[in-house]
């Protein structure tokens, strides 16, 4: 039995669940696969996730197919009450509440820990690195891990190597079915959704500053232009910031998008990208959001440090008057707006990206003892057949090669 903030919402929370369900074909079917064989029984799962209807449908699948699973938040904020509760009453042990001070944040994440866990599942790699740093008594039992997102992915990747990383992690968010679909048309849309949500206001005619053309920034980008804002993307990386430039957005250094922008949105994974130096700058109004995985794109230091006053307009949505009057709008302390302020991604994006997740499990648990320390990618087969499943539950079918085609595309002698 683990914590959480309030187990009374347990109903509320699992009609959120059933509702991802019905939107999740693809898990739902390897859940059905698997639910006779159980082959992760006797295995123990430690999630570090954002707590939501999509994790929960995950990890009851995990547990369906025989796995004892305890489950952490892996952003203090992007918690579902409702949902922690529907979980922890069932067979998942959960230790998450939206709100949790950084204190409490790591203490969930121990508690889980404390299961001994032989899987890890990670967003974000805090779990991972935790129980690298603080528990390493624990890493003999661990037979491997799986890494949801692209941070996390650098990060894991800077403890290879440095010879630090102790276990095979395979990371799920380098699956194409995970990044061109979940990070592209999920962030995309979940970014806004939070940005509305946390302040309703108008994109058409709006100057949108996205920092960063990833796949997030690039998924938001196209979804403000859809909705008819003028997009601006600030980038680092020249190849990006040209892509961008022929995308038809303007391209300019964050210097000068913050005199002209109305609502900003980070999506770097980097650091103080928005800072005092832009925030002097930034016309009355304008609205600071991130969509990156940590809060630390937005100095949200700097920016209480230069109020004068600070008071909360909206549910996600504070307000710092500058010396002089000038008022900035914060959502969701800067942390993931997606998650902070919105309900993160659409159940039918999830389905693709924690299938990944699913099948990633059962093959660490079919390859364990053959794997060595290391970050592992998904295999396209895995890939290929996550998006043909999809493709099956949308009822949408696809030509296949004939002999001939198969020949002419292996074959180097035919030309002009
Ligand atoms: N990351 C982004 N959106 C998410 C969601 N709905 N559930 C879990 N992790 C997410």
């Amino acid at each position: 039995m683990g914590k959480v903030k309030d187990s009374s919402l347990k109903e509320q929370g699992r009609v959120k669940i059933e509702w991802a369900q019905s939107r999740m074909p693809v898990l739902m079917m390897l859940r059905e696969k698997y639910s006779k064989t159980k082959p992760l029984s006797g295995f123990r799962v430690a999630a570090c996730l954002h707590v939501t209807k999509e994790t929960a449908v995950l990890v009851e699948s995990l547990s369906v197919a025989g796995a004892r699973v305890a489950l952490c938040a892996s952003n203090p904020l992007s918690t579902q009450d409702d949902v922690a509760a529907a979980l922890n009453a069932s067979e998942i042990d959960v230790y998450a509440w939206r709100g949790e001070t950084e204190e409490e944040y790591y203490w969930c994440i121990d508690r889980v820990l404390d299961t001994k866990p032989n899987i890890t599942m990670d967003d974000g790699a805090d779990l991972v690195t935790t129980l690298h740093t603080k528990r390493a008594d624990l890493l003999e039992g661990v037979i491997g891990g799986t890494e949801e997102t692209t941070t996390g992915v650098l990060r894991l990747r800077a403890m290879e190597k440095q010879g630090r990383l102790r276990y095979p992690i395979i990371a799920v968010n380098d699956a194409e079915t995970k990044w061109d679909f979940d990070n592209v048309y999920g962030t995309g849309q979940s970014a806004i959704d939070g940005v509305i949500r946390a302040t309703n206001i108008l994109f058409a005619g709006k100057n949108v500053v996205i920092a960063g053309f990833g796949h997030c920034g690039r998924g938001i980008a196209m979804r403000a232009r859809g909705l008819g804002a003028n997009v601006i993307v600030t980038e680092v990386d020249p190849i990006k910031a040209l892509r961008a430039r022929l995308e038809g957005y303007e391209v300019m250094t964050m210097d000068e998008a913050s005199k002209m922008g109305d609502v900003f949105i980070t999506a770097t994974g980097c650091k103080n990208v928005i800072t005092r130096e832009h925030f002097v700058k930034m016309k009355d109004g304008a609205i600071l959001a991130n969509a990156g995985h940590f809060n630390v794109e937005i100095a949200v230091d700097e920016l209480k440090r230069l109020a004068v006053r600070e008071r909360v307009v909206r549910e996600n949505n504070t307000e710092y008057t500058l010396n002089g009057g000038k008022r900035l709008y914060l959502l969701a302390e800067g942390r993931l707006v997606n998650l902070g302020a919105a309900e993160g991604h659409p159940s039918e994006v999830m389905d693709m990206s924690f299938a990944n997740q699913f099948l990633s499990v059962l093959r660490l648990v079919n390859e364990r003892g053959k794997l060595k320390a290391g970050v592992y990618s998904v295999p396209r087969e895995q890939d290929e057949e996550v998006a043909r499943l999809k493709l099956e539950s949308m009822g949408i079918k696809i030509d296949t090669l004939n002999e001939e085609q198969r020949r002419y595309l292996s074959e180097w002698r035919e030309g002009t």
